[in-house]
């Protein structure tokens, strides 16, 4: 089977350029202008842009979390990312306590049974012991190379500096990284019981009890670990200036500090915490939404390289059902927002404006997670030999957001409302087309578990 993409405007990390792209069965084959060669198909791509499909480094399908699981499964989650652009989702396993790794490991490999899109794993590491730390070397050689850990949620998932420090030994032998949640939950968790006491309910003090300096902290105190355990670390859903201030420092000292954040950070704020009638509830994650001005610094961090992805930290919940267990408390909403589907096109926002390249778009969204999360030379981009994951953007369609139309299974958007420019028209995974104009072609149990080699330098 050929496919061939013609006229349209291929755009990779590094260039920007008129050609045609060759698909043979599940590979690119070639790129150049005016290909000659009979296909068995021929896309027009005239007017769009020809990109890598999206590699979403951080998901949370059927993650349980705060009594309640994530809306999305993989089936439906893997299925709107792609109806979003992105054909790679990498979501994290969870060690539940008491067990191995490799139980918690086997449960998502059962969960990604239903996958729609290729997909990988990283592992929520919960508690570290001996054999924890052997399973963690076992793991690095079947493709889950990269590890989550908590300096957040005590007694949920709060590891302590000790075992988070034995966890980057571990990985700095083996090749793996550490992808840490930082925000300190000593105090926090002082602060939110305190706002409790004092009858502060409402979901705005989600955002006020856990303030940006505690993110800015634990930043610090991950890159002086790492530092001294010679491992890279990386920093998942970046929200803050103080944080990215912290990366900033432990970069500019040669420390192997990486760091993504999350549409929400570069588009949301403490003012939709602060929406009235309990509104405020969709909006609450973790770290939570800071105030605007950190937005400018996060957006600065992108162009400049000191964040090197977009993530989404995908993890809905409905608003009725699961957001509203926490009306009486805002300690009992489950923290999570959904953008799985959006992700793609809300960065492409910055290459309307022209103050992101689409070099750099493509970078951030789909490059630097596939070579960062060993992916590379399979995902990320489009060159002769790499999977035919490949997106037909058209950046001249207008529309609005709105759960009406989204694929997420979950009852409310983020973003009601945004007008916003750029549909992907075509989604194509391994050569096959999984949407075209709005229509699923895709089917349930057709993505494939993609293990992935050890960490390299973007
Ligand atoms: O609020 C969030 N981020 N929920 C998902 C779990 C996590 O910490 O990534
Ligand atoms: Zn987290
Ligand atoms: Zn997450």
């Amino acid at each position: 089977m050929k496919t061939l993409i013609t006229g349209g405007t291929v755009v990779t990390a590094s260039e920007t350029l008129q050609a045609d792209v060759l698909v043979e069965e599940e590979k690119v084959a070639a790129i150049a202008l005016n290909l000659d060669v009979q296909a068995d198909r021929t896309i027009d791509a005239t007017d769009r842009y020809v990109i890598p499909g999206g590699v979403d480094v951080h998901t949370h399908f059927d993650l349980p979390f705060g009594g309640s699981f994530c809306s999305d499964d993989f089936g439906t989650g893997t299925r709107a990312a792609a109806f979003g652009g992105t054909t790679t989702c990498v979501d994290f396993a969870l060690q539940d306590y008491g067990e191995s790794l490799r139980q918690g490991l086997d449960r998502w490999f059962e969960k990604g049974q239903k996958a729609q899109t290729d997909f990988g794993l990283h592992m929520i590491v919960r508690e570290v012991n001996d054999q924890v730390l052997k399973e963690m070397d076992q793991l690095v050689g079947e493709g889950i190379t990269s590890f989550k850990l908590f300096m957040a949620y005590p007694g949920v998932f709060m590891l302590d500096d000790a075992a988070i420090f034995k966890a980057m030994q571990r990985a700095a032998d083996s090749g793996a990284l550490i992808m840490m949640h930082a925000e300190n939950g000593g105090p926090i968790d002082v602060l939110v019981q305190q706002h409790l006491a004092e009858g502060k309910t409402d979901p705005v003090y989600h955002g006020l009890t856990r303030p940006a300096a505690m993110e800015g902290e634990a930043v610090h105190r991950v890159f002086k670990m790492a530092e001294l355990a010679g491992a890279p670390a990386y920093i998942v859903h970046l929200s803050s200036r103080d944080a990215l201030d912290a990366v900033q420092e432990a970069r500019d000292r040669g420390v192997a500090a990486f760091a993504e954040t999350c549409p929400q950070y570069l588009y949301l704020s403490i003012d939709d915490l602060a929406r009235p009638d309990f509104e405020g509830a969709k909006f609450v994650c973790s770290p939570p939404l800071r105030s605007k001005e950190h937005q400018d610094e996060l957006w600065k961090g992108l162009a400049q390289g000191d964040l090197q992805i977009v993530a989404t930290d995908h993890a809905p919940f409905n608003f009725k059902g699961q957001k509203d267990m926490g009306k009486d408390s805002f300690a009992d909403i489950p923290n999570g927002l959904p953008s799985v589907e959006d992700r793609v096109t809300l960065i492409f926002q910055r290459v309307r404006s022209g103050q992101l390249s689409p070099s750099r778009w493509v970078e951030l969204v789909a490059t630097n997670p596939a070579k960062m999360f060993g992916l590379y030379p399979r995902k990320g981009t489009i060159a002769p030999g790499f999977d035919a994951d490949i997106v037909i953007f058209d950046p001249n369609r207008e529309r609005v957001i709105s759960a009406e139309d989204h694929h997420m299974n979950v009852d409310y958007s983020c973003y009601e409302g945004m007008t916003v420019w750029g549909v992907p028209e075509t989604v194509m995974q391994r050569g096959n087309v999984l949407v075209e104009n709005d229509q699923w072609f895709g089917t349930e149990g057709g993505g494939t578990f993609v293990p992935r080699s050890r960490f390299q330098e973007p």
